[in-house]
């Protein structure tokens, strides 16, 4: 990418007024993710959700999904929150708060799809950093949540230029970040960096949102990286995905974030990658029933 373009970019991430709200949502969820579990006080959430009306209705349908097989009907956030727990209802609350980031005029791909991707992808890349004993699997579901905040500043920024690329995608079957290039001269990865550094997330995150694409680029946290970028893959590979890039010829032995992983991590089986992709695909299908019974009640 050129300087000139660089410049361009920052300039209009900096005139993206439409998601002010996006660092107060981010850095308490951040601080709070980080929380063990057994730390975070149940009436404290009660009191979080019941502030908000429509996370408040959007728990207790999750609860009251078959997901739960309830013989009763959930009616106050207080049960809600004992049926669902404490992991759960911050995925609620993540992915409410996500889901109203843009105006609706804004979207080229269903943000439906975009945050079930997202959401997915956080899921999945925490199940693979237990799978492969990483030491901060909540990092890994939060970097999966915001890999490809770089869409959203295509889509705000470069609404026609990525309803090509988006279209292009779709026709010559390539990834999207491919498209993206022939059509914008930049990614969703870039566009993601200068995001992060707008946002001021922190490090890791930000290597994530700008090589998740290209793994094996990443200096700093290349196995949080390939953990994400890994998810990522698989999330499309097992619709979870944005229906564009099907990755038809995709092998996991050849996949570079495979490689770092099972260098780094050799608790995944390096020499058995049909048991951890059976594993993976059992679990992306839970997560598909998560994300829809959070995203779509
Ligand atoms: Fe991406
Ligand atoms: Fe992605």
């Amino acid at each position: 990418m050129t300087p000139t373009l660089r410049e361009l970019i920052r300039e209009r991430v900096e005139k993206l007024n439409s998601i002010p709200t996006v660092p107060a949502i981010i850095r308490p969820l951040l601080h709070y993710l980080e929380l063990p579990v057994d730390q975070v006080e149940v009436t404290r959430i009660v009191d979080l959700v019941s502030c908000d009306e429509s996370i408040s209705a959007q728990c207790l349908r999750v609860a009251n999904s078959a997901l739960y097989f309830r013989t009763r009907e959930v009616k106050s956030v207080h049960g809600a929150v004992l049926v669902l727990g404490v992991r759960q209802i911050r995925e609620i609350l993540l992915s409410c708060s996500l889901l109203n980031l843009l105006p609706k005029e804004s979207w080229v791909i269903d943000p439906l799809v975009f945050w079930e991707h997202s959401l997915g992808c956080a899921l999945v890349s925490r199940y693979c950093a237990r799978k492969a004993r990483f030491r901060e699997p909540e990092r890994a579901y939060l970097a999966g949540l915001l890999h490809d905040i770089g869409e959203l500043v295509n889509m705000l920024s470069f609404q026609e230029e990525f309803r090509a690329a988006a279209q292009l995608a779709r026709s010559e079957h390539i990834p999207l970040h491919q498209a993206e290039y022939s059509a914008l001269g930049f990614t969703h990865c870039d566009t993601g960096k200068i995001l992060a550094a707008h946002w001021r997330l922190p490090e890791d995150i930000a290597e994530v949102v700008g090589h998740h694409h290209n793994v094996q680029q990443a200096k700093l946290h290349p196995v949080l990286v390939a953990l994400v970028g890994l998810s990522d893959r698989l999330c499309h590979i097992h619709q979870l995905g944005y229906d564009i890039d099907a990755s038809l010829d995709w092998k996991l032995e050849d996949d570079p974030a495979w490689v770092i992983l099972t260098r780094d991590y050799p608790l995944l089986p390096p020499n058995d990658p049909s048991r951890f992709l059976l594993d993976m695909e059992g679990f992306a299908g839970e997560a598909r029933k998560l994300v829809r019974s959070i995203l779509r009640n």
